[in-house]
């Protein structure tokens, strides 16, 4: 959970909405040693976008989302959260789902809440529920399956009612049947929940079934910047979708 830097919502519509961006980075550099990982990186995600962040392995993705929850603070630039009035509430799926070995499914989901007055067990077992692991509440990590640990760390993410939900290769340790059904899950939370996404997966296929809008990070800086003209729901068969495929393949290939 981070709580972004204050920010005029001067995208304000005549009905009282907002068009502000739920996430604007501007500038953004980070450097960890001698290396720069990121070099005046700045692009916005509207409110409720699901936007796939690919690049080569090295090339920034979990530094640039650890920088948007706020884990790491950048060197240059900054992040901020327009649409929630620079206040909100972000939701961190990581790359390795990080749950606490000696805590169970619950009480895993219940860390990231701190001392929050609101926060019950009946809110852990909702999302628990949610994610399919009802049956799993007291079972600690090592009696899961790396998909079932994937499912607390998404349930861990969702249960802060996240604006903003930050996905780090949620799927990449699942075989591919329980990926599949895990992404067409988070497909109908994103429907259910409206969270914007930042999605970071080096899948292609993955990119374009699953985003509104895809960049490509890569050297430091975004090459690639591109809307999904798909259809939902989309069939990774479809004619259009295996030419859309190509057509990110090719500049991933040339540019990235
Ligand atoms: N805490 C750290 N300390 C030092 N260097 C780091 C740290 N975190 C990342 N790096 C370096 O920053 C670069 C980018 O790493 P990052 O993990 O962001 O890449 P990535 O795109 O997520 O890669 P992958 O696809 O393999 O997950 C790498 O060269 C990595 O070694
Ligand atoms: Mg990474």
């Amino acid at each position: 959970m981070t709580d972004g830097l204050a920010e005029s919502t001067s995208g304000a519509r005549a009905d009282g909405t907002s068009d502000a961006p739920a996430i604007a980075c501007s500038d953004l550099s980070k450097r960890y040693g001698d290396e720069s990982v990121l070099e005046s990186v700045s692009f916005e995600v509207p409110d409720g976008e699901f936007v796939a962040l690919i690049g080569r392995s090295g090339s920034g993705k979990s530094t640039l989302l650890d920088v948007i929850s706020g884990i790491e603070q950048p060197d240059d630039g900054r992040v901020t959260f327009p649409a929630a009035d620079g206040d909100a509430t972000v939701g961190h799926v990581f790359q390795d789902p990080r749950l606490l070995p000696w805590e169970t499914c619950l009480q895993n989901v219940e860390y990231v809440h701190g001392d929050d007055p609101d926060y019950d067990d009946d809110v852990g077992r909702r999302y628990l529920d949610l994610v399919g692991l009802g049956d799993q509440y007291d079972q600690y990590p090592t009696q899961l399956s790396g998909g079932q640990r994937q499912r607390v760390g998404l349930a861990r993410a969702l249960s802060v009612d996240p604006d903003v939900l930050l996905m780090d290769e949620p799927f990449s340790n699942v075989d591919e049947i329980t990926a599949d059904e895990l992404r067409e899950d988070l497909l109908d939370l994103w429907r259910d929940f409206e969270p914007t996404v930042v999605f970071v997966t080096h899948d292609v296929t993955e990119a374009v079934r699953m985003a509104d809008r895809i960049l490509m990070l890569g050297d430091g800086d975004l090459f690639g910047d591109v809307d999904v003209p798909l259809d939902r729901p989309r069939s990774i068969d479809s004619v259009e979708f295996v030419r859309f495929r190509e057509q990110v393949r090719e500049q991933f290939r040339e540019q990235g």
